[in-house]
């Protein structure tokens, strides 16, 4: 008998290569559509992971596509839009899509990853667009599960692995929403609560969001990197307006270090106002537990991620 299959959009993805891994650990045959089968190159190895290169999938393929499925999980996101309208392109259109061929196909089980403090009367595009999507899901009428991560660090992260880069480079570092808060989540702990949701009847029609054990400001943050990257940064707080200023430049420079939409995300917390979840059984690890391991003097790189961290440059 086959295993069964499992779909994943964004699989190759930070959040999503750990996802998939562990569901092929666990004797699932997972399935990976992406838009290059180039971005999912650390993937091609491994033998229960199967990727597809399917750049512009039509509702029908999308269906079959899902067919015999017996559970989905959706992880595409983009924090940066390349032109206006991406946010809503894909956190709810592709999202609506893919939902409407779930539903077609008769997959039995649907797990959406949103984002901490979607709000569809939110700040920023990121947040509404996400908050849109998170009702489709609930207005899908399918067995749904809703995942809101905070920041998510790790090895290849895109949060702190952008700031130790930046850091290399200068010794003053300019800081907008430099006092929000943030309360960051190792990506395998969340990767983890996906998998154990997975047959886990409790957490149907549930939305969990998912923090760290400790909250910190970004200038906490910044400040924790930058000695991990062994030197003390001299750390200014910018105000609203130089903030906007620094963004609307920084979104013109390669390398998607900040833009005016993210800034705006910022002028929220991004914090749990509840406990962990306790239905995964997860504690999640401490930042000081897990970034030394690959920010600091002694950083281990592991070959595996590295090399999707390649293909991100
Ligand atoms: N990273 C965080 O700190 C964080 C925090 C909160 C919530 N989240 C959410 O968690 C999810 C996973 O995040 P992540 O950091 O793992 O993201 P990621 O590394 O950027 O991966 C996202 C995946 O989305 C796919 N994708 C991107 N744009 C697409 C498009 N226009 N059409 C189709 N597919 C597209 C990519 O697949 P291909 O390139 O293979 O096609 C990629 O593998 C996202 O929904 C994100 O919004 C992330």
């Amino acid at each position: 008998m086959s295993a069964p299959r499992i779909v994943v959009f964004g699989g190759g993805g930070f959040l999503g290569s750990r996802l998939v891994t562990a569901l092929a650990d666990l004797g699932y045959r997972v399935i990976v559509p992406t838009r290059r089968r180039d971005h999912v190159r650390h993937l091609l190895v491994l033998p229960s992971i199967e990727v597809l290169e399917t750049p512009d999938l039509d509702d029908a393929q999308l269906e079959r596509l899902l067919e015999g499925a017996i559970a989905v999980y959706f992880l595409v996101g983009i924090l940066h839009e390349r032109r206006p309208g991406d946010s809503e392109r894909v956190h709810v259109t592709l999202l609506g899509r893919v939902l409407a061929a779930a539903r077609r196909a008769q997959v039995g089980r649907l797990l959406h990853v949103s984002a901490l403090r979607a709000d569809a009367e939110g700040p920023s595009e990121y947040l509404r667009s996400k908050a849109q999507g998170e009702a489709l899901v609930r207005g899908s009428g399918l067995a749904w599960t809703i995942f809101q991560p905070s920041v998510m660090f790790g090895p290849g992260d895109r949060f702190l692995g952008l700031f130790a880069k930046l850091l290399k480079w200068t010794l003053v570092v300019p800081l907008a929403a430099a006092e929000t808060r943030f309360q960051p989540i190792y990506v395998a702990d969340v990767a983890t609560c996906l998998a154990r949701a997975l047959h886990d009847g409790r957490t149907l029609g549930q939305t969990y969001p998912l923090c760290g054990p400790k909250i910190y400001s970004l200038r906490e943050i910044v400040r924790y990197v930058a000695e991990l990257s062994g030197g003390r940064r001299w750390i200014i707080g910018l105000g609203a307006s130089l903030g906007a200023i620094q963004a609307a430049i920084f979104e013109l420079l390669p390398g998607s270090l900040l833009t005016r939409d993210n800034l705006r995300s910022m002028q929220r917390d991004n914090v749990c106002e509840c406990a962990f979840p306790a239905v995964f059984a997860v504690e999640p690890a401490s930042l000081e537990s897990i970034a030394p391991t690959y920010l600091g003097p002694g950083a281990v790189t592991d070959p595996y991620f590295a090399t999707r961290e390649k293909r991100l440059r």
